[in-house]
């Protein structure tokens, strides 16, 4: 069967390339003629790992298309996969303009059987939504919708499509959902299926579940500097309980990148639209951008006066393995160093041509022993395996003064100690002065 796949983003294109790897059809379909120029000629325009394999597999074989004209993408497939995305409003809800008006232009363009499949992002009830459009544009009745929300982290995106610990598939007939589980279940063996309204809000709460773990540990982790307690010593015990688990618990400068905190903002508008005050979820989002500040402020504690002092940045991305600055927690500390009037130096592994263009005016460096050169404190913000690897006695050696404030907690304390750094990270240590 031939797939149309509906917005060659993050999600789209992972999830075309995926169905090519299982060895169906694919056409991607995308407004952005540029975009599909670029990938038309075999260009990948994302990094992630084994993305690049696929496509050149898939256009080797045949088995992948791109067009700028929905129309046909539509007529050619049994099966239709909206993956357009969803920015957040300026009231922190999902703008769903996208996915109606894809929904319009399938529900103008099928004239025979298809399964639509909605993998955007999308809040509950627009499901529902789209139906009505799909209905109201319709030649024929002839078509099932599903909602389909994705799992799939920066990263490691290929890997979970292709091993998802669950499928989830929301239908209005659980009789229709025959040829979407036919797909999956060749890779997964969890597959739910349920109505419309609960896979939206699986997708939205997993990811502010997620959020709410980290904040959760950042604020045990403020605790535990005034107490004299180690953080990462009470995530591991508590992550034994299996009514918790191990995952999510990391404190540092808390949860960035494209999804939990828009999703959060997003499930915390859902909420308040259905009138349920969102107390926890706010809270969350507080505690993260909290976060922030008390790390810059740390540094104030430290060096009390910060105007025109070197500081050295290791890391931009919102989390490592990616280029990806988006609500990436290095937009909000270089700000504040900004502020402050320091000289910032800065390097990250992929980073930096993104950053670049926000904050062109940064020095930055070829390696991460540059950014360390002459600084009077060091500052990392993204626990890239590169940084946990560096010659830490080369790092010292160029430091003008041997200061470093990890917000990742990538080192041991008593290590750093024997490099005779002033070591300071997220819930390890209280700064006294
Ligand atoms: C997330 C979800 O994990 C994925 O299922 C969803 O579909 C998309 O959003 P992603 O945005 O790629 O994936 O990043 P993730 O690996 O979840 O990390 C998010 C942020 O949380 C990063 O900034 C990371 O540094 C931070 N984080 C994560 C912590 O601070 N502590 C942790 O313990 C885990």
């Amino acid at each position: 069967m031939r797939i149309c796949v509906i917005g060659s983003g993050y999600v789209g294109l992972v999830t075309g390339s995926c169905l090519t790897g299982m060895g169906h059809s694919v056409t991607l379909v995308d407004r952005d003629g540029d975009k599909i120029a670029r990938l038309k000629s075999g260009e990948t325009p994302i990094y992630e790992p084994g993305l690049a394999d696929l496509v050149g597999k898939a256009r080797g074989a045949g088995l992948i298309e791109y067009t700028t004209n929905l129309n046909e993408g539509v007529k050619n497939a049994g099966m239709i996969f909206i993956t357009v995305d969803t920015p957040c409003n300026k009231d922190g809800s999902a703008n769903l303009s996208r996915v109606l008006q894809v929904a319009e232009e399938i529900g103008k363009n099928i004239d025979d059987f298809k399964t639509i499949v909605l993998k955007s992002t999308v809040p509950v009830g627009t499901t529902r939504l789209v139906n009505e459009c799909l209905q109201k544009q319709r030649r024929s009745q002839n078509f099932e919708l599903l909602t389909n929300p994705e799992f799939l982290r920066e990263g490691n995106a290929v890997y979970d499509f292709l091993h998802p610990e669950r499928v989830i598939i929301g239908t209005e007939r659980s009789s229709y959902t025959k040829t979407l589980t036919n797909i999956y279940k060749h890779i997964c063996e969890r597959i739910i299926i349920t109505n419309w309204e609960n896979a939206e809000l699986i997708k939205y709460s997993a990811n502010a579940f997620l959020a709410a773990k980290i904040s959760f540990i950042n604020e045990i982790a403020c605790v535990c500097e005034e107490v004299g307690a180690d953080i990462t010593k009470v995530a591991e015990g508590i992550g034994y309980d299996s009514r918790i688990g191990p995952h999510f618990l990391k404190a540092g400068l808390g949860y960035g990148g494209s999804c939990l905190p828009k999703d959060v903002s997003a499930m915390i508008a859902t909420g308040q639209k259905a009138g349920c005050e969102m107390r926890l979820l706010r809270s969350v989002a507080q505690v993260n951008s909290d976060q922030r500040r008390k790390f810059v402020k740390k540094l104030s504690k430290l060096l009390p006066e910060q105007t025109g002092l070197a500081i050295g940045v290791w890391g931009l991305s919102f989390k490592p393995g990616t280029d990806d600055i988006r609500e990436s927690s290095a937009l909000e500390v270089i700000a504040q160093l900004k502020e402050l009037g320091c000289l910032i130096k800065v390097y990250d592994p992929a980073a930096m041509p993104n950053f670049k263009l926000l904050h062109p005016d940064l020095h930055y460096c070829n390696d991460l022993y540059e950014a360390a050169r002459e600084s009077e404190a060091l500052l990392i913000l993204t626990d890239w395996q590169e940084f946990v690897n560096a010659d830490l006695n080369k790092v010292g050696s160029l430091m003008k003064s041997k200061v470093i404030i990890d917000g990742r907690n990538i080192y041991e304390p008593d290590l750093m100690k024997k490099f005779a750094f002033k070591y300071y990270s997220i819930g390890r240590q209280k700064i006294d002065k």
